[in-house]
């Protein structure tokens, strides 16, 4: 149903302080996501293996410098590795009969890097093997944190989230508006693209002349990238400085997708407008997303067949072949083999 074995996006390093936690569902799992009075992130599965009670109700302690999460019922105490540390109605000696550290709820690796927490998302089966994959990294300056973020749910399964976002026909019908493009600037384009790790790139090119805001920025270079499970970075580069755009579109379950943002630069454009602004002008876009892929569910509960066209939906077609291939690879443990090969796609938009 969703890719396993990689490094998903679960949440903001801003979202979480010492001692906090958060509830999140993510592929269709309850996750705690927290950080411990050290400072560290962790993830656990967010059900108390007693009763079945979100663990997030409860809260974070400290035990002789430890971190451990409280559950709300039964006061149950978790570490951050998943195991139990403590019940409380045991008596002494009962406790002394039992091995808490059986006990235990899972725990998922994470990562935490350029203000982004990441979960590997291993299946149950694998879920006490370490990951196999370096975490994502974006490719901006050490030390760059988020600007922006801006964040939406889209009500469909994440295919058609990641496919949406990615499709360049839509654009001139689903973002009409003065200040990015007009009805008139329509026109054939032709973009070089090529395989990166686990995804596709559109590479390195000077962005189409019709777009107002690319034009004031002077003459940038802008590369999209695509990679599993549903990373999206475009980086626009001019005289040195950047703009990085970052989406992860993360299952929340079959039916929902969250859709995070998260904006960087250290180009002089941004910097002249309001946070406040850019933030609106790109919730504006996303919402417009969301409004074609939710009213599309309504034609979708009829199961329709679906076609996928040459050349504006070949970069659709690359998602599914790069999940075949990525599955493919976990069942057979062979290496994987990215289908992408370098091609110049051609529509008009
Ligand atoms: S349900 Fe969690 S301690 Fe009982
Ligand atoms: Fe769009």
């Amino acid at each position: 149903m969703f890719v396993r074995d990689l490094w998903y996006f679960g949440a903001l390093s801003s979202e979480l302080k010492p001692g906090q936690h958060l509830h999140r569902e993510l592929l269709g799992q309850p996750i705690l996501f927290g950080r411990d009075h050290q400072g560290r992130a962790y993830a656990l599965k967010d059900i108390c293996p007693h009763r079945g009670i979100l663990l997030s109700g409860g809260e974070a302690q400290e035990h002789g410098g430890e971190t451990h999460v409280e559950c709300p019922y039964h006061g149950w105490r978790f570490r951050t590795d998943g195991s139990c540390a403590a019940i409380p109605s045991l008596t002494a000696d009962q406790a002394q009969a039992m091995d808490l550290t059986k006990i235990r709820t899972r725990a998922f690796s994470v990562h935490e890097d350029q203000g982004l927490i990441w979960i590997y998302y291993a299946g149950e089966e694998d879920a006490d093997k370490p990951p196999a994959l370096n975490p994502p990294k974006l490719d901006i300056p050490e030390g760059h944190k988020p600007k922006l973020v801006v964040r939406d749910v889209f009500n469909c399964h994440v295919d058609h989230a990641v496919i949406g976002l990615m499709d360049p026909a839509h654009i001139p019908y689903i973002h009409r508006q003065w200040w990015w493009r007009s009805a008139s600037s329509v026109h054939e384009k032709e973009k070089k693209f090529g395989p990166v790790e686990r995804g596709f790139s559109m590479l390195p090119h000077v962005p189409s002349k019709n777009s107002y805001l690319y034009r004031l920025m002077g003459e940038p270079q802008t590369e999209i990238r695509f990679e599993l499970p549903g990373l999206r970075t475009e980086y626009v580069k001019a005289g040195g400085k950047h703009f990085t755009g970052f989406t992860a579109v993360t299952p929340t379950n079959e039916n929902s997708t969250a859709i995070t943002i998260v904006g960087y630069w250290d180009h002089w454009l941004p910097t002249l407008v309001p946070n406040a602004l850019i933030k609106l002008g790109i919730e504006i876009f996303v919402g417009q997303d969301r409004d074609a892929v939710n009213a599309q569910q309504v034609g979708l509960a009829y199961d329709p067949k679906l076609m996928l066209i040459h050349d504006s939906d070949v970069q659709a077609k690359w998602y599914f072949a790069l999940k075949r291939a990525w599955d493919k690879h976990r069942e057979t443990g062979e290496p994987f083999k990215n289908p992408v090969k370098p091609a110049s796609l051609r529509w008009r938009s």
